[in-house]
């Protein structure tokens, strides 16, 4: 059988990992990555509910491929991901071009469920909460990608319930990969040619597999000598124990960047936020890290214009990132989610919304360009990840994760080169391949 999936993933890094190990999965029973969609025997949108008319999207997508393929067969058309587990009850009747509605912890059922339908004409829709078995069925399907920097997801759902997130209903409860399992799929990525691994999760630093923590996982991924470098993402304060913190200290591979997710610079908004901390904790987790490295440099999300904000409130995050210089963050207006606890609250004027959104980002955009130009003329390390589009450069990655270009061979892909800045703009860096790699770096 040769069919061909095309997979058009949206949201977060643990969909885009997701997306990955359905292609390793459905490869069992014939299918192939294509990146053509129009030759796709199936076309899969994995979804993203966060923000704005996701829903919406997802109907105005099908209707896309509808058009693309008017004069072909029909492709199998299957919706995964977070809209489907949030909306399935109504697709399969509002559209009937959708033929299979997958939640995220469902993906273990992908092959029977498709193969049901080639042979019975099924229409189904699969979104009960198991993480456990999904894993237990992944992890016997061999991670095939084969990039210099991979995602690994080692946690998914969250218990938290901050009242603006649809993340708990979507993903399910917290649940922690074991292990092992997740070590195994480490040294398999290895094999594969990764240099960098990313752990992911909806709350990567809540991970604990009987008593193993995300601490303890770093430090063992660090022992594969083919890893170079590690990171995490996304974070709560309220897991970011003392041992995640004094991992800094002890781990040569842990990168310097922390996103911390702080959603807004006051306790009063944070409060209503239900976020379970205070902008002194947070601060304090930022100290700690800079006694341990003062080169360590935060990221974060900010939601702006959250119902209840007021000019005080704004004031109080504009005072946070002076304070603690975000280098790269997520900033977007609040946008009300069904079915959760402020999907109902008096929402802030759009105008209003829409200039804080404007001063906050300009505050975030030019802590950037503040930080990539004090890189330049300095040396900095870089892993390369491959080419840029129109090939003529090497693509690489600084130990903050910002984009740097320079000129090489294709010999130096997978290596963490030192490269001399020379120039920047708020998103990349441009520099020049150091011939005397015992030059001092940055
Ligand atoms: N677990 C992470 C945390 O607690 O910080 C966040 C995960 S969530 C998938 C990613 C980001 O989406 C959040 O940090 C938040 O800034 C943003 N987000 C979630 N719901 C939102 C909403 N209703 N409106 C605007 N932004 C939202
Ligand atoms: Fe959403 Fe993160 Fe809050 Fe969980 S902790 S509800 S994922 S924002
Ligand atoms: Fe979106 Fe689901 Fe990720 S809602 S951000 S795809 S966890």
């Amino acid at each position: 059988m040769d069919q061909k999936i095309f997979i058009k993933t949206f949201g977060c890094q643990m969909n885009e990992y997701d997306s990955n190990r359905i292609y390793d999965a459905v490869k069992k029973i014939g299918y192939e990555k294509t990146d053509k969609y129009e030759n796709a025997h199936c076309y899969l949108l994995n979804t993203c509910h966060i923000r704005d008319k996701a829903k919406e999207k997802v109907y105005h997508e099908i209707g896309r491929v509808k058009k693309i393929f008017r004069s072909k067969n029909k492709p199998l058309v299957i919706v995964a991901g977070c809209v489907a587990q949030a909306e399935h009850e109504e697709m399969l009747k509002r559209e009937p071009y959708i033929d299979l509605v997958l939640g995220p912890q469902a993906y273990h059922k992908i092959n029977d469920t498709i193969l049901n339908y080639q042979n019975e004409k099924n229409k189904q829709e699969e979104t009960e909460f198991d993480a456990i078995t999904k894993f237990e069925y992944l992890s016997k399907i061999k991670n095939q990608t084969s990039k210099i920097s991979s995602f690994l997801t080692i946690q998914e759902g969250c218990d938290k319930f901050c009242h603006f997130c649809v993340v708990p209903y979507t993903r399910g409860p917290e649940y922690s990969r074991p292990f092992d399992q997740i070590v195994n799929e480490a040294k398999q990525l290895v094999k594969n040619g990764s240099k960098e691994i990313i752990l992911l999760g909806q709350n990567v630093n809540a991970y604990n597999f009987e008593n193993f923590r995300l601490s303890n996982l770093i430090l063992e991924l660090e022992k594969l000598s083919g890893i170079e470098r590690i990171r995490y993402t996304t974070s709560h304060p309220k897991d970011m124990t003392d041992d995640i913190i004094n991992v800094y200290k002890s781990s040569k591979k842990l990168m310097p960047l922390v996103h911390l997710p702080v959603q807004s610079g006051s306790d009063k908004v944070l409060n209503l936020m239900n976020r379970n901390h205070t902008i002194k904790t947070y601060l304090e987790i930022f100290y700690k890290l800079k006694k341990i490295n003062p080169n360590i440099e935060f990221s974060s999300d900010f939601i702006i214009a959250y119902p209840g904000e007021d000019e005080n409130d704004f004031e109080e995050t504009i005072k946070l990132i002076d304070e603690v210089k975000f280098i790269n963050s997520f900033s977007f207006i609040f946008s009300p989610r069904p079915g959760t606890v402020a999907a109902n609250f008096p929402l802030i004027d759009k105008k209003k919304s829409m200039e804080r959104l404007e001063i906050i980002q300009q505050k975030l955009f030019n802590n950037q360009i503040n930080m990539n130009k004090k890189l330049e003329n300095k040396t900095i390390k870089a892993l390369v990840e491959n080419r840029t589009d129109d090939k003529t450069k090497l693509f690489a990655r600084s130990e903050y994760m910002t984009s740097v270009l320079f000129n090489g061979s294709d010999d130096l892909i997978g290596k963490v080169v030192k490269v001399k800045i020379k120039n920047s703009n708020r998103n990349t860096l441009f520099g020049e391949a150091i011939e005397n790699q015992n030059q001092k770096v940055a």
